[in-house]
């Protein structure tokens, strides 16, 4: 994102029904999002969050301004997706980073938490890390419960608080020592959402967490938080050393769920799918057997479009999959995971009607 931040995207109508799951005439949903006719010197109709926010509110049958109203007193804390996996590489940051900006494109407020610090998803999103930014960590280590200035740790990344970033830093890694030998530091993470509950409420529709590969204190205090959403994302390959990794997560789990006393699901989503080769059909059908209802409705094919997501020579140009390639199958699939993750996870806004 060579543009100066935060950026003000914008999709066309063909993605725009894509996000909403919708076919809908065109003339349609320029009318939901509040246009009468194309703006001067466009030839076809772009569509930003906000119009997109205005778009489903019309169509839940209420008004972007009573969901403007409902929104400045919100007090229900906003949905929370972590994502998990213990072993690397496996499209964690890929997907995290997709489903934020399309939940942010849809007109969802998303705050996106980096919590590794290998820092991939704040280079994702364009934002260079070779000096310091403040990170979760320091948040993580605070006890108490006085609200923490968060304006200070978060990077706007879209215009008007659709997608706000708190990035990583390679001295997160310190926070996992000085929680090992801290007390409760499994509800760390959760006493940070709850200490900062009117901000959180007021000002985001949903909170996403990208970890750390493996099994550190920082990613088990973020693993407990998931017991708000009684579920956690994890995302596998259909590949046999992945599977077994998916297995030690769910060891993981079985511990964490305990000291929460809350079921933590898994929602599992299969990613770089390539259909129809062989081991994969054969792994794919241990993994629906072993975790029978757990695996998501939904796949991310295998696709080169995801390794230009990160331009190492030139961070500020780095992106997201959907906003890089829009019109391509990987994005395609990454809108309807988003509708997924969405009705999964809960993911609403104010003065929406509660989904049953
Ligand atoms: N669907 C896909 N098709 C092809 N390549 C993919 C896909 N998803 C992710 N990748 C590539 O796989 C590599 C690892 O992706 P990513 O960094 O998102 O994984 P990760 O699980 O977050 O890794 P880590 O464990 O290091 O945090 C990257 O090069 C990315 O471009
Ligand atoms: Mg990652």
């Amino acid at each position: 994102m060579s543009t100066s931040m935060p950026i003000e995207p914008n999709v066309k109508a063909s993605v725009a029904l894509s996000l909403l799951g919708l076919e809908l005439d065109n003339r349609r949903l320029m009318r939901l999002s509040g246009s009468e006719k194309l703006p001067e010197g466009q030839r076809q109709m772009k569509y930003k969050p906000q119009d997109m926010l205005n778009i489903r509110a019309r169509l839940a049958n209420t008004t972007p301004e009573a969901v403007k109203k409902a929104m400045a007193v919100n007090t229900e804390l906003p949905a929370v997706v972590v994502t998990r996996m213990t072993k690397g590489g496996i499209g964690k940051t890929s997907i995290t980073v997709n489903l934020g900006t399309a939940l942010a494109l849809s007109g969802y407020r998303v705050l996106l938490i980096d919590a590794d610090p290998q820092a991939s998803a704040t280079n994702m999103l364009g934002i260079e890390t070779e000096t310091y930014h403040p990170h979760i960590g320091t948040l993580l280590l605070k006890g108490g419960d006085k609200p923490d200035d968060l304006r200070e740790f978060i990077i706007p990344i879209f215009k008007d608080g659709f997608l706000d970033l708190i990035p990583s830093d390679v001295e997160l890694d310190s926070t996992n020592p000085a929680l090992i030998v801290g007390m409760g530091r499994e509800q760390k993470a959760e006493e940070f959402v709850l200490r900062n509950r009117a901000f959180l409420s007021k000002h985001y529709d949903v909170i996403l967490v990208d970890t750390t590969p493996g099994t550190t204190p920082v990613s088990v205090a973020f693993t407990y938080l998931a017991h708000l959403a009684g579920k956690i994302l994890t995302v596998v390959e259909p590949e046999g050393s992945c599977l077994r990794a998916l297995d030690a997560l769910q060891f993981n789990l079985d511990e964490i769920q305990k000291l929460a006393k809350r079921p933590i699901d898994l929602a599992i989503l299969v990613n770089k799918a390539q259909i129809g080769r062989k081991h994969v059909e054969h792994n794919y059908a241990i993994l629906t057997k072993s975790y029978p209802n757990r695996i998501l409705p939904v796949q991310i094919p295998h696709s080169i479009a995801f390794t230009r997501q990160i331009d190492a020579d030139d961070v500020p140009a780095s992106m997201p999959v959907i906003l890089k390639d829009p019109n391509s199958k990987a994005a395609e699939s990454l809108y309807q995971f988003a509708r997924v993750i969405a009705s999964e996870f809960n993911v609403t806004q104010p003065g929406f009607a509660a989904k049953a």
